[in-house]
């Protein structure tokens, strides 16, 4: 497969600082500009921390969290990505104390009530990815909500993972692709929860641990990833900048040479 290296135009706003790079793949290439992704994905991670080393509950944590992904849903808009997923709730964070999950809930619906319009405004288009339907009744009425008002918009897809497993996700295609006819890569591809959406090319975690947690493993088959040593409230746009020019510079050959 080529390496796709023609630069695109921010949609809204243009890369602020140095341009990253070039390769020596991208020298001669027609566009002088530095490779965008095009689909970026966050395990946004250290809320918890985070709150810890100021002797805060963990849910204060989750809040300023919310502020970090504030900050980066209108980066990423202004940056020109065309996709932009964060793992804000795992099928493995059900086992967390119920007072957390029922703080995370909340804090997800306060973002959409408060958030909606600007993020519809900015020509944000939602999608949710996971089961989001096994959440409470009004979360979920609230998410179709906002799925329909925002449904027509052109600017950045704003994936939530919500109650998301990459198993789960996986199993759940495998066997909608068996229904369907011969199991093949690009039949199970196409029923998976962010079939539509474009490759995954970058993928952050921040907090400085360096693994996956069940979170788009077949999507990030030949993304980059870039381990971030900052705990998610403290992620700015310059953190995204910097994973940005990271990934110019990186040489992509998806298993060819
Ligand atoms: C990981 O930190 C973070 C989460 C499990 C939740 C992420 C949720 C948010 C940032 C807020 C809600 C999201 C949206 C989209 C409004 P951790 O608690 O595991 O941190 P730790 O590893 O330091 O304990």
């Amino acid at each position: 497969m080529a390496m796709r290296s023609i630069a695109r135009g921010a949609r809204t706003g243009a890369i602020a600082g140095p341009p990253p790079t070039r390769t020596s793949d991208e020298e001669g290439a027609l566009s002088a500009g530095p490779r965008i992704p095009r689909h970026v994905a966050i395990i946004m991670d250290g809320n918890g921390r985070w709150a810890k080393q100021r002797f805060l509950p963990r849910a204060v944590g989750h809040q300023r969290g919310v502020e970090a992904v504030r900050r980066a849903v209108r980066a990423a808009g202004e940056l020109g990505l065309e996709a932009l997923t964060l793992y804000a709730f795992s099928t493995e964070n059900w086992s967390r104390p119920e007072d957390e999950v029922s703080a995370l809930m909340g804090l997800l619906k306060r973002f959409i009530l408060s958030d909606l319009d600007e993020i519809h405004g900015n020509g944000v288009r939602l999608t949710i990815i996971g089961n989001f339907k096994a959440l409470s009744s009004d979360l979920v009425e609230l998410i179709e909500q906002a799925l329909e008002r925002t449904a027509g918009n052109s600017g950045l897809n704003l994936v939530i993972a919500l109650n998301y497993g990459s198993q789960d996700e996986i199993a759940r295609a495998a066997a909608r692709a068996a229904a369907a006819g011969p199991v093949t890569v690009e039949s199970i591809a196409s029923h998976l929860d962010t079939a539509g959406l474009p490759e995954l090319d970058l993928l952050i975690r921040t907090s400085g641990e360096v693994r996956l947690s069940n979170f788009l493993l077949w999507q990030a088959a030949y993304a980059e990833m870039v381990f971030l040593d900052v705990l998610w409230p403290d992620f700015t746009r310059e953190h995204l900048e910097g994973a940005l020019a990271e990934f110019a510079r990186r040489e992509r050959r998806y298993g060819g040479r």
